[in-house]
């Protein structure tokens, strides 16, 4: 299946100033590019420091500008001609004096040149800051940075851990593939700007003893896609995962909970407090009675023991009677009769919106296909990525709110 690269058509300025993150941002080069984007490199003399132009041009396949002096151009103006064909300009790593020099529109080399030059209604600039944390600290940074956002810069971390100088603190550049996806959620529409979105994911476990338990299928994937969706089309995103092996989208919460019991206790109360509730989660309908203390042994004499069970709480329909209740999204994971199984647990369970898919040829797998049933009846989103499926599940959901 070859859908299209999520920076496919993208052109990116990646500019680099003096930091010894300089080396991450050859990384950077080959995952943006990897991710379909044609990258652009501008350096300052004090990125030269740290790596070659000649390595970045390698990375890029294209010529590296430093100087504003460079004639290459027909009409030797590289700072004008490198922005007017970009989508953005990233500037990675952002030194501290870099963001000084921006922040006061100075333009005495090539790089802020360009960026004080580029048309800024249609090519944003972001920066990633890299620096020792008492630079990141100092008031005169800060105070760079505030001036920098209020001129519509969009700032990416840092982050905070070990540095290059042997001192711990905030001032590190995001990684290679971090600033990549920062990029990738940068580019995506923001339907949902302002919205609070609610979202369980993966099965539950439910123990039977301190060692056992029930569980399913279920890989979280679906349920992460549309986390890693909703906070690109810009929500403040909550996600409560049942038991399962994958990373936590940028910029969502995260609660981590075994059982259906806990996921119920987790979610109701944060329900309220969110404009959307999409229940993704596969959550066991019974467990077992009680859970005992200790480990149930083999008692050699081919006795099975009987495990008496209990129904679980139905998180999605005890949401949905919330006197304040946000917009309920429900996924119904069956084996046949999608559309019939559908239409009747968006009635039973009482939510707008319900998300047919066929169990079994979805759980633990990269791709999906999709029926929303709501009630004007039904919409096909048709075999495609998680990630895709997700972002269209998003858009969907943003229309009805
Ligand atoms: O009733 P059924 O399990 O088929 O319904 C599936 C939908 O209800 C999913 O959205 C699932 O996350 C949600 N659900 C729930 N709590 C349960 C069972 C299902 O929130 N105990």
């Amino acid at each position: 299946m070859s859908e299209p690269l999520d920076l496919q058509g993208r052109h990116i300025v990646l500019g680099m100033s003096g930091g010894v993150a300089c080396f991450k941002s050859a990384e950077l080069a080959r995952e943006l590019q990897r991710q379909g984007a044609t990258v652009q490199v501008v350096m300052t003399e004090a990125a030269t420091q740290f790596i070659t132009a000649l390595t970045m041009q390698a990375l890029t396949n294209r010529n590296v500008y430093v100087s504003q002096w460079d004639t290459r151009e027909p009409n030797a103006m590289a700072h004008i001609n490198l922005t007017r064909e970009a989508d953005a300009v990233l500037v990675a790593p952002a030194s501290a004096d870099f963001m000084a020099k921006l922040a006061t529109g100075r333009a005495d080399e090539l790089l802020s040149l360009l960026c004080l030059a580029r048309p800024i209604e249609r090519c944003p600039l972001l920066l990633a800051p890299a620096m020792n944390r008492e630079m990141w600290a100092h008031p005169a940074t800060q105070r760079n940075l505030a001036q920098l956002r209020a001129d519509g810069c969009t700032i990416l971390g840092p982050a905070a851990g070990d540095q290059a100088c042997g001192e711990i603190g905030d001032g590190r550049m995001l990684e290679a593939l971090e600033l990549c996806a920062e990029m990738i959620a940068f580019f995506q529409p923001k339907p949902l700007a302002g919205r609070r979105v609610l979202i369980t994911a993966g099965p539950t476990f439910e123990a039977i003893d301190p060692v056992r338990g029930i569980t399913n299928l279920s890989s979280g994937k679906m349920g992460f896609a549309i986390a890693r969706a909703a906070q690109e089309a810009g929500a403040a995103v909550t996600l409560v995962a049942g038991p399962v092996h994958l990373d936590t989208p940028r910029h969502v919460r995260r609660i981590d909970v075994q059982s259906a019991q806990q996921m119920h206790d987790a979610v109701l109360p944060l329900a309220a407090q969110h404009d959307v509730f999409v229940a993704t989660a596969a959550v066991a309908d019974w467990r077992p009675a009680e859970c005992g203390a200790q480990k149930i042994k083999k008692d050699g004499s081919g006795r099975v023991p009987t495990i008496p069970m209990t129904e679980n709480p139905d998180i999605l329909a005890a949401v949905a009677r919330l006197p304040a209740r946000p917009y309920c999204v429900g996924f119904a994971a069956e084996s046949h009769d999608l559309a019939r199984h559908a239409r009747e647990k968006r009635l039973r369970k009482n939510v707008p919106l319900i998300v047919g898919n066929l169990g079994p040829a979805t759980f633990g797998r990269d791709d999906n296909a999709l029926l929303l049933v709501d009630e004007r009846g039904e919409r096909e989103l048709p075999r495609a990525g998680k990630l895709a499926l997700a972002r269209a599940l998003v858009a969907e959901i943003a229309t009805r709110l």
